[in-house]
């Protein structure tokens, strides 16, 4: 059982609207370089248009950055949005107006009433999983309402992906000196709860919802993509 998120926890403060205008420049421009979590935005981006689809929700959608580079494919039909928090919703819905978004604000964690069962054909979750609650310290375990969340809407064949940063167990993490530094702080100020995740927790929740799992590191990111069972 996951733990729903309180609307004051520390996460829901620090992505107010008028906070966001920081958001690209610190989280993109500085963290995801090769001397903090590893991976350049550029890669990031990447990852994401592999895997995005003319049917899609996003989880999670800080200010658009990824959307917004990727571009929806071709023929996009829907793309819907989906955070706990106003502030990057209408960031987000504003940033991607070109692709007409719609929009549901719901905890990550607690059941998307609101989502019909069955009907997205990709969705993505990026940066998300460690910011969710775990007062336990129970990891991956702590958060998996979300994956069953993401198994009920998606159609059967649709496709999953997202990343998420990972504290324990990343090799070479001491060779990008800044990156333990900021998992440290991040977590004392319960912006990041991911102290006990790890990959392979991931990949076994994964695996108990979807066909097709892969999950892999790079830096301090553990990237996922899986297909929806039938
Ligand atoms: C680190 S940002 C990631 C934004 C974007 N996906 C990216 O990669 O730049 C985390 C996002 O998740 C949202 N968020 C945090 N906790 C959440 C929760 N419990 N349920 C839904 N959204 C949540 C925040 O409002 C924010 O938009």
């Amino acid at each position: 059982m996951s733990s729903p998120t309180s609307a004051d926890r520390p996460t829901s403060r620090i992505y107010k609207r008028e906070r966001l205008s920081a958001y690209d420049r610190w989280v993109w421009g500085f963290s995801f370089q090769p001397w903090a979590w590893g991976p350049r935005a550029d890669r990031v981006v990447e990852f994401y248009r592999t895997h995005l689809s003319r049917d899609h929700l996003d989880v999670g959608v800080g200010t658009g950055l990824l959307l917004d580079r990727a571009g929806m494919p071709e023929g996009h039909e829907r793309l819907h949005l989906l955070d706990a928090n106003q502030g990057p919703l209408e960031e987000t819905a504003q940033r991607l107006a070109r692709f007409s978004p719609t929009i549901t604000r719901a905890d990550a964690l607690a059941p998307w009433t609101e989502l019909e069962p069955g009907t997205f054909a990709s969705v993505g979750c990026m940066n998300v999983v460690h910011c969710l609650p775990d007062p336990e310290g129970r990891g991956i375990e702590a958060k998996t309402a979300l994956l069953d969340s993401v198994a009920r809407v998606l159609r059967p064949g649709g496709r999953f992906f997202g990343a998420t940063l990972l504290d324990r167990g990343i090799a070479g993490k001491w060779r990008r000196p800044i990156a333990p530094l900021m998992m440290a702080a991040y977590n004392r100020l319960a912006w990041f709860s991911n102290r006990a995740d790890t990959a392979e927790d991931l990949e076994r929740a994964l695996a108990a919802r979807f066909d097709d799992v892969h999950v892999w590191t790079e830096g301090s990111l553990a990237l996922w993509y899986a297909t929806a069972r039938s």
